[in-house]
């Protein structure tokens, strides 16, 4: 849990991330600073190689499902998640797929972006940012995109659910400050400001600017990294609006789910341009856990 709820976050004992990658610790009582949270962006472990040369893969135009396999196939660990995700119920293959060729043919370049990124980040974030709980929103997220992808049918719903998965990684970076910084953001939120209020106010930048920064850092697309700066406030999106709006919504419809309070109001303007209606959006919630518990069985199971 994290300072959204601020449940049992400052209950559970979370090893900042900066002790975890082996990071020097910034000086007990020095007030954080941007220039702080900056290093801290610099001293970030990089995503894993194989879903970033992924990711960077995804942007050109005359991808083929074997240019993306022959990255998978130097990294045996993930050769052999990618099988077992592409086999599972989630990705609703109706054949058994039995190599990394027929998985490529099968499911689609797209597909692939998002199997091979998943499974990475799964392994990477699992056990940081709040014991799990960072995972759980960043899966939750993008299924959740994926869905408001299906229902508007202007995007792939693949490429939803990779930005999804990456749109809230910012918090990596936010949850790992110390815990002075992690106290005065959950007592601004239980004082009824937001959680982007907060982060604002404590650290100079929210997640979603964090998230832009390190992702940036990390090399990964320009419309991934601008979606990812803008989707709490998508009209400011310039790369691919549809995409940043899809993640705005998402977002919204996993707050109730995770028992949070939104950390922002749906944009009219987003629902205008994925001409979807509120009613719509409200009516997710059994969709979205029907699919985030294939989800769970696929990539935790
Ligand atoms: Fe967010």
């Amino acid at each position: 849990m994290n300072w959204r709820t601020n449940r049992s976050f400052f209950s559970n004992p979370v090893l900042p991330l900066a002790e975890i990658l082996g990071a020097p610790p910034r000086p007990v009582g020095k007030a954080m600073t941007v220039a702080d949270l900056l290093t801290s962006i610099k001293n970030i472990e990089p995503f894993p190689t194989v879903a970033t040369r992924v990711l960077q893969l995804s942007g050109q135009p005359d991808l083929v499902p074997n240019d993306l396999m022959d990255v998978v196939r130097a990294d045996p660990g993930i050769m052999s998640k990618v099988l077992k995700l592409a086999n599972s119920s989630f990705y609703g293959c109706q054949r058994r797929i039995e190599t990394l060729t027929d998985a490529g043919n099968l499911l689609g370049v797209k597909t692939i972006v998002s199997l091979v990124t998943s499974s990475c980040a799964s392994s990477r974030m699992k056990d940081k940012g709040g014991g799990g709980q960072l995972w759980e929103r960043c899966l939750t997220n993008a299924v959740a995109a994926r869905i408001v992808a299906q229902i508007h049918e202007k995007i792939d719903p693949e490429r939803a659910f990779t930005a999804g998965l990456l749109q809230d990684i910012g918090e990596l970076v936010a949850d790992s400050q110390e815990d002075g910084e992690r106290i005065a953001i959950g007592a601004i939120v239980a004082s009824g400001r937001t959680e982007l209020e907060a982060e604002k106010e404590v650290l100079g930048l929210t997640h979603a600017e964090i998230g832009a920064r390190l992702t940036s850092r990390w090399g990964l697309p320009e419309a991934l990294v601008d979606t990812i700066r803008h989707h709490h406030a998508p009209e400011g999106a310039t790369r691919d609006p549809i995409l940043a709006c899809t993640t705005h919504v998402a977002e919204t419809i996993v707050a109730p789910l995770l028992g949070e309070r939104p950390a922002y109001a749906v944009s009219d303007t987003a629902l205008e341009l994925l001409e979807v209606s509120r009613a719509q959006i409200e009516g997710l919630g059994d969709w979205l856990t029907e699919e985030l518990d294939k989800a769970r069985e696929a990539l935790e199971g």
